[in-house]
């Protein structure tokens, strides 16, 4: 069956309920790291999540977006002192310039928080002593790589060597990027040192873990209750066959982060008071508007919903650790985990390790925020695959979608309503049964939406666009006589054009904000989705300023040439 009307008939049973109650949903980006900037790899899953929160505003359910930098780590230790200046005063920094990152893509966030906060100090203390205290927390002597000229112990990203299984050259400490294998450090041939390049000595160590295994049945049963795509529960249950281990939840000094109470030099790992980030921006949150209640969306018995929105790389934080986190300290668990693939360029991963690196901050130069979130969209779907950039189709895309059918729908009827009608749309339409045909595809349209199916919905759009301009093709207006007797026929015909095009920037309003809002002051009302049904008529529009620029192909090269500095 083709896929797109497997879909359409898979989400009408879900859409029906989902629509006919306002909900109370929180939803959490992962929180990137404050060691770099924000790339547009991250700004997928930011654009992801930032199209879906707006599609549910626009419904008039309640929604909390939010995430912070993930302040933590080694990674974030050593940066600053390469940099010669405090943990603090860099992620304080780097805490900035990602808020505005986010912004100059319109990303909704309510709150943008840190890791280094109070509040997550205070909920990642008070969830490790519940931990502790239901005895999830058991102390073991290992022994582990340190670096001996830097003197620190190395955590696995900072190890490299030959990997066990295949032998490839140059892979990390905890997995190969060539075979996928994954292993202990120790096990890792001919092993050096990143920070010094020289080979790590072993030294005992004394560290806590977490009996991740004790929860293996709860997220037995929790993985398949509707939480996860079918892919994640399958990559989920390859970790259950190899066996769930306890896992390690402390480091040692040197380390940035929050001490643990009661032992001397322990750190928690940056990846236990990570997930607590997304309660501490809630609760943040919660302090700025008084309004809102933590418990009420954290509580066990919570009836809101969470989801958390992340890549595929970091599956097992959410799908095995974090639930159990959560259950273990009594908290309610996530209603849903949606994970994206990479972005990638050439078939290559964007991230800062591998150089193919483009930064939020230079592609914002060279382009609006509007057309990055239009492509993404017109490539997301639910599924777990990885979505290639490339430069050349992005504008020829754009131009060819937001200008040359979109855009160009408004303006050619338009410039007819306000020369010859002083703005004034008719009293009816030319063609009801078209309009009809418009409205009836919009229960898909938000089903595609709800699902994130969201290349649906940039198909189904053009569709529509298709459809119109072709009306307006077959009519003619710039042929018809500007008689008496003409004229009305005309209004209505224009009229037309612009009640579909409005439709149609309806549906594309939360993938496209700034070119919605343009849309809301030309055409003189709000993009909602109630309105949908009811054609704009005997209405004054304003006069039409062209609502989006061509992208010129030469703008490929100036951000070519930014991302080389
Ligand atoms: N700090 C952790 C997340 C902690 S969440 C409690 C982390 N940070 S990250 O900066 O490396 O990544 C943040 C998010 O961006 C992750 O969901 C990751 O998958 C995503 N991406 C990073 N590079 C990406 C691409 N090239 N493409 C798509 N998403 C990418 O992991
Ligand atoms: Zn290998």
């Amino acid at each position: 069956m083709d896929s797109f009307l497997y879909h359409t008939l898979y989400f009408k049973k879900n859409y029906n309920i989902m629509q006919s109650v306002l909900r109370k949903i929180l939803v959490t980006c992962a929180l990137p790291y404050a060691n770099g900037s924000i790339h547009i790899g991250h700004m997928l899953e930011h654009i992801q999540a930032d199209i879906w929160v707006r599609y549910h505003r626009m419904h008039g359910h309640e929604v909390w977006f939010v995430s912070a930098d993930d302040a933590h780590g080694t990674a974030v230790m050593l940066k600053s002192e390469d940099l010669g200046i405090s943990s603090n005063e860099l992620i304080k920094k780097m805490r900035k310039e990602h808020q505005r990152d986010f912004l100059s893509f319109k990303i909704s966030h309510d709150n943008y928080y840190s890791t280094h906060s109070l509040e997550n100090l205070y909920l990642s203390r008070k969830i490790f002593t519940c931990l502790n205290e239901k005895g999830f927390i058991k102390e073991k002597n290992i022994v582990q790589f340190y670096d001996n000229i830097k003197k620190i112990f190395l955590p696995d990203r900072f190890i490299k060597g030959t990997c066990p299984i295949c032998k490839s050259k140059n892979q990390y400490g905890d997995n190969c990027e060539i075979c996928s294998a994954t292993y202990e450090p120790l096990d890792l041939i001919n092993p050096i040192s990143v920070i010094s390049g020289k080979k790590p000595i072993l030294k005992n160590t004394k560290h806590l873990y977490f009996d991740l295994p004790f929860f293996s049945e709860m997220l037995k049963k929790w993985i398949h209750s509707g939480v996860l795509e079918p892919s994640v529960i399958k990559k989920t249950e390859e970790w259950f066959k190899e066996g769930l281990k306890s896992w390690g939840i402390s480091r040692d000094a040197p380390y940035f982060g929050f001490k643990i109470p009661k032992h001397s030099d322990k750190y928690f790992y940056v990846w236990l008071d990570a997930p607590i980030g997304y309660m501490s921006a809630f609760k943040n949150l919660c302090f700025k508007n008084t309004k809102l209640n933590f418990n009420e969306f954290w509580d066990k018995k919570s009836h809101c919903e969470l989801y958390h929105f992340i890549g595929k790389d970091i599956i097992y934080f959410h799908t095995l650790f974090w639930p159990s986190i959560l259950e273990a300290s009594s908290f309610r668990k996530p209603s849903g985990i949606f994970v994206h693939g990479y972005l990638t360029m050439n078939g290559l991963k964007l991230s800062k390790s591998r150089g193919a690196l483009i930064k939020a901050s230079n592609w914002i130069k060279c382009f609006d925020s509007d057309s990055l979130r239009y492509y993404y969209a017109s490539k997301l779907s639910n599924k777990v695959h990885d979505i290639e950039i490339n430069l050349k189709d992005f504008v020829w895309k754009i131009n060819s979608d937001i200008v040359n059918k979109l855009v160009n729908l408004a303006s050619r009827n338009a410039s007819f309503i306000n020369k010859y009608f002083n703005g004034y749309l008719s009293k009816k339409l030319s063609n009801i049964k078209l309009y009809e045909d418009f409205v009836n595809t919009s229960s898909n349209i938000a089903m595609f939406l709800e699902n994130r199916e969201f290349s649906f919905v940039v198909r189904e759009s053009m569709r529509l666009l298709d459809v119109a301009n072709q009306y307006i093709n077959e009519k003619k207006p710039w042929k018809i006589e500007k008689t008496e007797k003409n004229i009305v026929e005309l209004q209505k015909i224009c009229t037309m054009g612009i009640n579909l095009f409005r439709i149609v920037m309806i549906f594309l309003k939360p993938i496209t904000p700034d070119l919605a809002n343009k849309t809301e002051f030309f055409l003189n009302t709000t993009l909602t989705w109630d309105s949908i049904k009811k054609p704009l008529l005997s209405h004054k529009i304003n006069k039409f300023t062209p609502l989006y620029e061509r992208i010129d192909i030469k703008k490929i090269y100036e951000l070519i040439e930014l991302c080389r500095e």
